[in-house]
């Protein structure tokens, strides 16, 4: 039996990695969400189903949007199961829908991950096999993750309406060494002053993210017009309110628009990856990728917009290295009194070998590693 998802009025949940927060909370306004609070790497929304799909495709800088099903005390495996009982999944999961729990529990009374699994995943299956009068439940459909999250005792039941984060658009599908994520690449770039009309180098391009994430930025092209998300498989799910989000994506996009896009890599297969990437994105005739060392940086404009994520001397790079990098980008761009530069590392003594204090930094997190955005203003475009 096919699910009947109620045009209700949702909590959504927005995760986003810790230190993107305001980023997010910015892009959700852009979007024509009201100002919202950002908590623990999450923020919370209200809306419709169709704003599950509109999310999902639109957000650039969260992780994943869940439907909020319910929040109460738990201070005891009784408490948690009854909680769950009571939440309708019959309105979202199909008599056939393969179900996954997973969570975390914090400061609580109750801490034990895989005894809450099984409680959750129980609650759930006599919920769905009661209401579907069925004695067990062949989960042979559609997948339903059920996340539970018990902080200081008090546990919030979330559906994942996205499944693989949203960090993964689907271009990017080889690797390279430490790439940088989508969602913080395009953050970045949202902090910058980065705006179309300048030119936007990234010197140490790896596999593309930033210029990647920067022309979709500047083209106004929905970073998940591509991708499949959890929603798209549950049975129940209006498929037209998909088609109608990405209506809205197209018509949004901006695609005669000029923009000049450098990425540059001392390393030949980088680049050959990175043109692979931007083929994928169809961005493969708006971004121009060279193999060229940083210390041959180059440019014929006055203004424009550096924004890198150089060797951070501690898998691939030893430090020596790391900080040649960091002087030799400091050599080739600091007379570039017009180019603003964005660089994110973890090395601490980055402005001392790059050879300028920051007028800002920020701290980020790259991959778990604690890191700093260093922010240098050039001279502002039009
Ligand atoms: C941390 S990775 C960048 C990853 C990239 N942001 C991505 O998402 O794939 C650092 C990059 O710097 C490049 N690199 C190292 N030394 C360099 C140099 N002297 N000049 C230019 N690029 C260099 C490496 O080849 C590597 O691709």
């Amino acid at each position: 039996m096919v699910a009947k998802f109620t045009n209700d009025e949702y909590t959504l949940s927005i995760a986003v990695s810790s230190g993107l927060e305001k980023v997010a909370k910015k892009e959700l306004f852009r979007l024509g969400y009201p100002e919202s609070p950002a908590l623990n790497g999450k923020i919370e929304v209200k809306g419709s189903l169709i704003d599950i799909a509109r999310l999902n495709v639109f957000l650039r800088t969260a992780e994943r949007v869940y439907i909020k099903l319910a929040e109460f005390d738990a201070t005891s495996f009784d408490e948690l199961f009854d909680g769950v009982s009571k939440i309708p999944f019959e309105n979202f999961i199909e008599s056939s829908g393969k179900i996954i729990v997973n969570g975390k529990c914090v400061k609580s009374k109750i801490y034990a991950i895989s005894a809450c699994q099984k409680i959750v995943k129980k609650a759930v299956t006599k919920r769905l096999c009661d209401k579907y009068s069925v004695n067990f439940l062949s989960e042979t459909g559609s997948e339903y993750e059920i996340v539970f999250s018990i902080f200081k005792d008090r546990a919030e039941i979330l559906l994942n309406t996205t499944g693989v984060a949203l960090h993964k658009r689907g271009y990017k599908n080889k690797v390279w060494i430490a790439p940088i994520k989508e969602t913080l690449a395009s953050a970045i770039v949202l902090m910058s002053d980065y705006y179309y009309n300048r030119p936007l180098a990234d010197p140490f391009c790896g596999s593309g993210t930033i210029p990647i994430e920067a022309s979709l930025i500047a083209l106004n092209i929905a970073p998940g017009k591509n991708r499949e998300f959890a929603f798209d498989k549950w049975k129940g799910f209006d498929k037209n309110l998909k088609k109608r989000v990405i209506e809205e994506a197209l018509d949004k996009e901006e695609l005669s628009r000029k923009i000049e896009v450098y990425g540059t890599d001392i390393d030949k297969k980088a680049i050959e990856l990175a043109k692979y990437h931007a083929k994928n994105a169809g961005l493969e005739d708006r971004i121009s990728f060279k193999t060229r060392p940083v210390k041959e940086f180059k440019t014929d404009s006055d203004i424009g917009t550096i924004i890198c994520n150089p060797p951070y001397g501690e898998r691939v790079y030893d430090r020596q290295e790391a900080e040649t990098c960091y002087q030799e980008l400091g050599v080739a761009t600091n007379k570039l009194l017009g180019w603003s530069k964005f660089i994110i590392t973890s090395a601490k003594n980055f402005e001392k070998k790059f050879g300028n204090k920051a007028d800002r930094e920020r701290k980020l997190y790259n991959s778990e590693k604690e890191c700093r955005l260093y922010y240098y203003y050039g001279k502002k475009g039009d």
